[in-house]
């Protein structure tokens, strides 16, 4: 195993079996139930040239669980790569500076590139369109832990996979890691022009998955075990497709009606988020906010225990981890959200 996280390309079935066995010792901690300072005097740099919410707030937060502190640079113009700094000197002198660091750049394979002048791992937080493998790490996590609550495998399992799947670097990530396991029966479903990578779809169907294309949410998928849903990534369009993708049809949201008529009471629905919740966006539909169909936020919720795991395995503290661990002392909520149901 490299000492970086750059892409699900390097990742073996037994080590991301050991990752998400790793994320459930985290979960007393991100639970806030107890509190671990194993990596006390570490520091994480946390660079995002790109908007972020979750992956940024949740590796920082991680970090600070695991009792490290955080320094970060959000946006290239508070950052010397405005100057014209290249990937090359800002990734050496920040190994001099922190002990592992997270970047997200707007470029595809810059965060590889970063990686090779500096011995502190590093962590892809997204390339571009490229991926996303910490990300994937947690919805396969919550996958999981969805799928034992159901008493689901993985095994045979059907995924949809829709919205965005040529520019959406979470599912690139996502398809890659689910090949390893299985075998799986998967359906794609996405604008015309917005289809995953040919490249993606023979790697999976060479590894014995099902895999089919579909080009509309309007047909009969049998059973479907989880529809993983993306936002159609805008600011990825070049100027001729955002003219042709003006108004992408509502054939492609996923909504409670969608879920009623098509699935079963046992389909959960995912999404990296952020979702666009506009009046009229084309993204997955405010209407099924409550149902506990919807795993989205606990989706979310789950980046804190595999980020958590992903730094005390690159930083190997693994086994350190619950060594001197005390009790939380401060007021934590029964849910960390009003609307969550205690499955
Ligand atoms: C995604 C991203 O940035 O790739 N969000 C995330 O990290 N959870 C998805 C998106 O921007 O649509």
């Amino acid at each position: 195993m490299s000492s970086h996280l750059l892409s699900v390309d390097s990742l073996s079935r037994d080590y991301v079996e050991h990752l998400m066995q790793l994320a459930g010792r985290m979960e007393p901690f991100a639970q806030r139930r107890k509190v671990t300072r194993v990596l006390e005097g570490a520091v994480l740099g946390n660079l995002f040239f790109e908007a972020s919410t979750r992956t940024r707030i949740s590796f920082h937060a991680a970090f600070s669980r695991l009792g490290g502190s955080v320094c970060d640079t959000t946006g290239f113009t508070f950052s010397s790569m405005a100057k014209g700094e290249s990937l090359y000197d800002t990734s050496r002198v920040m190994g001099g500076y922190v002990d592992a660091v997270v970047l997200r750049h707007p470029d595809q394979g810059a965060v590889a590139e970063f990686a090779e002048a500096t011995r502190v791992p590093v962590i892809n937080g997204g390339d571009g369109p490229g991926e996303h493998p910490s990300q994937a790490l947690l919805d396969l996590y919550t996958i999981e832990k969805e799928f034992a609550r159901l008493g689901k495998r993985l095994e045979g399992a059907h995924f949809l996979l829709t919205g965005d799947l040529k520019h959406g670097r979470t599912v690139h990530s996502l398809i890659k890691l689910l090949s390893l396991f299985g075998p799986l029966r998967i359906t794609l479903v996405s604008p015309p022009g917005l289809e995953m990578p040919r490249h993606l779809i023979d790697l999976v169907t060479s590894r014995g998955h099902r895999v089919e294309q579909r080009e509309s949410l309007a047909n009969d998928f049998g059973d479907l075990d989880v529809i993983y849903t993306t936002r159609i990534q805008k600011e990825r369009f070049t100027d001729e497709m955002s003219e042709t993708f003006a108004g992408i049809s509502q054939d492609f949201i996923v909504d409670r009606a969608f879920l009623d008529q098509r699935c079963s009471p046992t389909t959960i629905v995912m999404h990296p988020l952020p979702r666009d919740s506009r009046p009229g966006a084309n993204d997955l539909n405010v209407d099924l906010n409550g149902d506990p169909r919807l795993a989205i936020f606990r989706q979310a919720d789950n980046g804190i225990p595999m980020r958590m795991a992903i730094f005390a395995n690159l930083l190997q503290v693994e086994e350190y981890i619950e060594r001197d661990a005390q009790d939380v002392r401060w007021f934590v909520p029964p849910t960390f959200g009003v609307d969550d149901r205690t499955l």
